[in-house]
């Protein structure tokens, strides 16, 4: 996190009437558990979020899968695609390269994802490639790393001498830095080519993985600390039409022969067409299940199920053929859970992780709704109950955080008992803060909420500091009911700043570099500093959710016996507020000094660019506490987290 010694507003002297001073009542008695994988993140490869994003292949169509198999490929020479005797079953296409030794060379030429590829001087990049001679002799290829103005940088040679499909691995040091640079492959002998699965990345991955991720972006979601991981999405998890739906199997084991999917981004926006934009599938479930590992998140896979994306085909499975759907599901907890004596353990274990990843959450459907989802999901309840009783279910209430169908879809998924209700909400800043109070009255009884995709859409469509301001409000109450709102993503996590589809979203990202906004940094507070506990807040015995425009919760830390207090102020003006602590013991006080992080602007527009990226980020600061008294003057368009540890008097 990145903080500044400023103390601005808070220890300011401002000249504000004593009768204006508000009071805060925290009770110090720690009320509900908070579930420690409250706050965590939504992943969908949307805006180029896997492929050409977080994904760190750098080879756009590496396979010749795509509609038009040399999409992303300059070819040059006598070039054809074929599929006879390929080297890979489920990615059949392959190319073939025709040198005949007259002044024309033939070769190919990859764009990378978004305007070039990212290399960066000195740097190591690992080729991969499969090919064969057609031809007597062996063929020469000579392999380039070429700049975006045409210079080539680096250059290797590889002699194919096999008559059949072998694998050729090279790894070159990249000559220049430049964030959009070209893959280049030559044939230099007169010959015949077949060659397939072309792969560039660079070596220095997240942990150094082959099949890696984009370091700079696994870093950003680590010092996120995210409780929970939702994968792979979203309405690519539904597919257009039922073909295209994500299907797990299709996306473990050896990445060559992962079949490519169409990616529902590609084409879902007319205003914002991408017309190469699929999925490779390099970054499927094992790769997500390792990432979740390594960054400390639970991870929370989301299926089809057996319905079509409803906003498009709304194609139906029926009923009676919805076993292979329910099995799938049933599978995915044997590929992450199950001893490697099972099938699916087995494949994981194969794949590099014989110890089990310990899922313990799974969603069914997306955006669902209607009679014809309430009915489909109670065959995955039902299966999954008898198959895998640890695991906690998460059922769908639509689209909507209202309206119609929310209305109908919560009784159903009670009746059905599953665990978790995913919400959604795409909102105007507005609507979160008159939503502060959404969960105060919810039924404690039933199933818990998972909030699973939420932003605050300003009507800018920025990640602007108003976006980010009335987030942080809604989730005062959602902290202060963390009895019953146990799980929370924001979404979408990931947008490459040139080819995005939908925004706002989370973290920004072109070839080379990362930008954190506001946002990101609102949701690393809260997940940083979310306590064990609730605590009860009150102003005059009620609630504080938005009585002249301030929010605030509380929360106990039992790991590090702190209280945490959050407090939004969205007036444009400073607030005096007295925050009491109730109910101290005996041999209980608190520290004489409070830390503060809080993140403010006179500017709701504000937004963090790659020229001032930290335009908006969490400050810190301090204040004195006298005995169960914290003063603060709570700054204009503020949100704070403060800090105070107990101590324990002799
Ligand atoms: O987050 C972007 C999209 O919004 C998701 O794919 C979908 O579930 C929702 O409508």
């Amino acid at each position: 996190m990145q903080l500044k010694r400023l103390s601005l507003w808070l220890l300011a002297a401002v000249a504000i009437p004593l009768s204006a001073q508000r009071t805060l009542t925290v009770s110090v008695k720690p009320g509900a558990e908070i579930n420690p994988d409250m706050y965590g993140v939504f992943f969908e490869d949307i805006n180029f979020g896997a492929d050409g994003g977080l994904y760190a292949e750098l080879v756009k169509n590496r396979s010749f899968e795509f509609d038009y198999p040399l999409m992303g490929w300059t070819p040059f020479g006598e070039v054809s695609v074929e599929t006879e005797a390929p080297a890979f079953e489920k990615n059949p296409h392959y190319v073939r390269l025709t040198e005949k030794g007259t002044y024309k060379r033939a070769g190919l030429q990859n764009e990378g994802f978004v305007d070039g590829m990212n290399l960066v001087r000195g740097k190591e990049y690992r080729l991969v490639f499969y090919a064969r001679r057609q031809s007597e002799r062996p063929v020469r290829v000579k392999v380039e790393f070429i700049t975006a103005a045409n210079n080539p940088m680096t250059s290797a040679k590889v002699e194919v001498d096999s008559p059949e499909w072998q694998k050729y691995t090279l790894v070159m040091k990249a000559g220049k830095s430049d964030a959009h640079a070209r893959l280049r492959l030559t044939v230099e002998t007169k010959g015949v080519l077949d060659i397939d699965h072309v792969s560039l990345f660079p070596v220095d991955t997240w942990n150094g993985r082959e099949n890696g991720l984009r370091k700079d972006l696994v870093q950003a979601l680590y010092d996120l600390k995210p409780g929970v991981f939702r994968f792979p999405g979203g309405c690519i998890v539904e597919g257009s039409t039922l073909d295209t739906r994500y299907q797990w199997k299709n996306s473990v084991g050896p990445v060559e022969n992962r079949p490519y999917n169409d990616n529902r981004w590609n084409y879902t926006f007319r205003h914002r067409l991408y017309p190469d934009y699929y999925q490779s599938y390099g970054l499927g479930f094992y790769e997500y299940f390792l990432l979740c590992e390594d960054i400390g998140a639970e991870p929370l896979p989301v299926l089809n199920c057996g319905i079509g994306c409803q906003y498009q085909s709304g194609e139906l499975v029926p009923l009676d053929e919805m076993d292979p759907y329910v099995q799938d599901a049933i599978d995915l907890v044997e590929f992450a859970n199950g001893d490697t004596t099972t099938t699916w353990g087995s494949l994981r274990a194969r794949m590099g992780h014989p110890e089990p990843f310990g899922l313990k959450y799974l969603g069914i459907g997306n955006e669902q709704w209607g009679e014809e989802f309430v009915q489909r999901e109670a065959l995955f309840v039902e299966a999954l109950r008898k198959h895998c009783p640890d695991i906690r279910i998460v059922g769908s209430s639509g689209p909507s955080a209202d309206g119609e169908q929310f209305e109908y879809l919560w009784p159903e998924m009670k009746r059905l008992k599953v665990d978790f209700v995913d919400e959604h909400y795409y909102k105007p800043p507005e609507w979160f803060y008159a939503n502060a109070g959404r969960y105060d009255d919810y039924d404690r009884k039933g199933p818990k909420v998972y909030a699973g995709e939420y932003a605050s859409h300003h009507k800018s469509k920025e990640n602007n500091f108003e976006a980010a301001l009335s987030e942080a409000a809604f989730l005062t109450g959602v902290e202060r009911n963390a009895d019953v709102v146990r799980l929370a993503t924001y979404a979408p996590l990931l947008a490459h700043v040139d080819a995005w589809q939908w925004r706002p979203d989370m973290i920004w990202f072109d070839n080379s570099r990362v930008l954190l906004t506001p946002n990101y940094y609102v949701q690393q507070l809260y997940s940083l500093h979310k306590g064990t506990h609730t605590l009860r807040l009150t102003e005059n015995g009620a609630a504080v959710k938005g009585q002249e425009s301030l929010y605030a919760s509380a929360v106990y830390d039992a790991d590090s016996a702190r209280i945490i207090v959050k407090v939004a102020n969205t007036a444009s003006h400073p607030q005096e507020v007295v925050l009491r602590f109730d109910g101290l013991k005996r041999r209980q006080a608190l520290q004489p000094q409070a830390e503060i992080l809080y993140m403010q602007s006179d500017d709701k527009n504000a937004v963090n660019t790659f020229k001032n990226p930290s335009a908006i980020v969490p400050q810190r600061a301090g204040a004195a506490v006298e005995g169960d008294r914290c003063p603060l003057t709570l700054a204009p368009q503020s949100f704070q987290v403060i800090i105070i540890p107990f101590v324990s008097k002799p």
